[in-house]
């Protein structure tokens, strides 16, 4: 039997299927070089949905408004996010984060009032450390923006302690380690993750243990507890037995920094680029930080209200997203369902995962292919841009598993800018930077290093 065939009892009528080019690989060789252009190219010969076998994942993909529609509106019981993002990233991250890692944790992390309070944490670590650059040099964006992130996620999802210097640099080794980003474009890192059991990850893992420990023995020794989310952690993870409490506020203190770190970086690293990619861009935006410097004062910055004002800034943001976004949206069938495509009606079977890749569908037309920012009033999308329906362009997501970190991300992208701006002149770029097209998960580093010259501006 042909896999092919095998292939069709898991979705009736049967879909177009993508011809297997290997048995047990599939597509998947053609998939791994270039999940973007393999799947654009798979929709121009088969259509807006179509099944495909990568790895012998069995993925069905859609790409239509009513397909994407119905992918968005399904249940979690029938077609689960948290399975299909077990399945994808449990090739690296240690199984036991996953089991004690809670993600409505995030919800309660990113309250209102707790967003708003962020913002001073923010400011605070970007002064740090672009206090720390040189007055003239090369900015490597995303490895520079990257690092800065990870030192503001140390101080909002720990505390003090873990942004001293000698211990920041500590954490950042560890969790550079766990990151997901390599493990699906470099076959080599993620074979030496499988053959080796995860040792290297294990190994991180338990060196962010050990640092967490010493943090938390210094705090119970001088009972000295901060409001931070390191205290609020503690006491929500905080049982009987102490390694037990130790062990879920460390996977926990991962899951908060993974995840925070999946997107955003280079979610800002985009906005710093377009604005030296389109000057005007850059123009509106210094305008609009002088007037809301001048309208709510120099702490601006720190003020939620302040910050809701900015909305070029958001468009800006939301714009940059939009054509940098990288990610495969995945939901593993868990039981039989009926999903609707607009052309037909499906039954698919458990196992299967429902897909779409939204760098596919985000700059399907020429006018969604260029950067304007004006394609957002604020954060809202034109409504002419979807008129299809909502769901054929997506940048934090729809529906029940929407992005929860949406004003946070904006906020952080807000008080970065306009810290860039104050204190640096960076020249225009040689080359037009574009998105790895390799990428796969996440908004997407651009294809090459990308290097911007700067230098300190002189106080008056
Ligand atoms: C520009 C930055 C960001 C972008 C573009 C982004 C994008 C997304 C997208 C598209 C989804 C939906 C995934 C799906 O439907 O399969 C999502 C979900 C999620 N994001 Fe973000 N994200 C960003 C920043 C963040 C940050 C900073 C955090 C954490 C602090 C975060 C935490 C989450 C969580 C927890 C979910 C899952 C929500 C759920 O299933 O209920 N994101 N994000």
């Amino acid at each position: 039997m042909s896999a092919n065939h095998s292939q069709a009892y898991l979705v009736t009528p049967k879909p177009p299927i993508v011809r297997d080019e290997l048995a047990h690989i599939g597509a998947g060789l053609r998939f791994a070089q270039s999940p973007t252009n393999f799947l654009a190219q798979m929709r121009q010969e088969y259509g807006d949905t179509f099944l495909v076998d990568v790895f012998g994942y069995k993925l069905f993909c859609v790409f239509s408004a009513a397909g994407l529609k119905s992918l968005y509106a399904a249940a979690e019981d029938a077609a689960s996010f948290g399975m299909a993002t077990f399945d994808m990233l449990g090739f690296k991250t240690p199984l036991e984060i996953f089991m004690d890692a809670d993600i409505d944790l995030f919800y309660e992390l990113l309250v209102p009032d707790k967003v708003a309070a962020y913002v001073t944490d923010f400011a605070e670590v970007v002064a740090q450390v672009i206090a720390e650059w040189g007055d003239a040099g090369e900015l490597n964006v995303f490895d520079a923006i990257r690092t800065l992130e990870q030192r503001v996620g140390f101080k909002v999802w720990m505390g003090e302690e873990a942004t001293r210097d000698g211990v920041w640099q500590q954490f950042k080794t560890h969790f550079d380690v766990l990151s997901q980003e390599n493990a699906f474009v470099s076959p080599q890192l993620t074979l030496e993750t499988l053959t080796s059991g995860k040792a290297r990850e294990k190994h991180a893992v338990a060196g962010i243990m050990a640092l967490v420990a010493g943090i938390v023995a210094r705090r119970e020794s001088e009972n000295d507890w901060p409001e931070d989310n390191f205290t609020f952690l503690y006491h929500r993870f905080r049982s009987d037995d102490a390694q037990v409490t130790l062990r879920k506020l460390t996977h926990n203190i991962i899951n908060a920094n993974q995840g925070f770190l999946s997107n955003l970086y280079a979610a800002l690293s985009w906005s710093l680029i377009n604005l030296k990619q389109h000057p005007q861009a850059q123009q509106r935006l210094e305008a609009e930080l002088a007037d809301t410097r001048a309208r709510y004062g120099e702490h601006f910055l720190t003020a939620q209200e302040a910050l809701d004002s900015m909305r070029f800034c958001e468009q800006l943001l939301m714009e940059s997203v939009r054509l940098a976004q990288r990610s495969i949206t995945l939901r593993k069938v868990m039981k039989e369902i009926q999903f609707d495509c607009g052309d037909a009606l499906y039954t698919i079977q458990p196992g299967v995962y429902i897909t779409t890749m939204l760098s596919v569908i985000n700059t399907q037309t020429p006018e969604l292919a260029r950067f304007d920012p004006d394609h957002y009033q604020g954060r809202r999308i034109h409504p002419d841009l979807i008129a299809q329906g909502k769901e054929t362009i997506s940048t934090f997501g729809h529906g029940a598993h929407a992005c929860p970190a949406q004003k946070f991300s904006h906020n952080m992208c807000k008080v970065l800018l306009a810290q860039l701006l104050e204190n640096f002149d960076f020249d225009a770029l040689d080359v037009a930077a574009l998105p790895s097209s390799s990428q796969m998960g996440g908004v997407a580093r651009a294809a090459t290093d990308v290097v911007l010259p700067y230098r300190r501006k002189s106080r008056a």
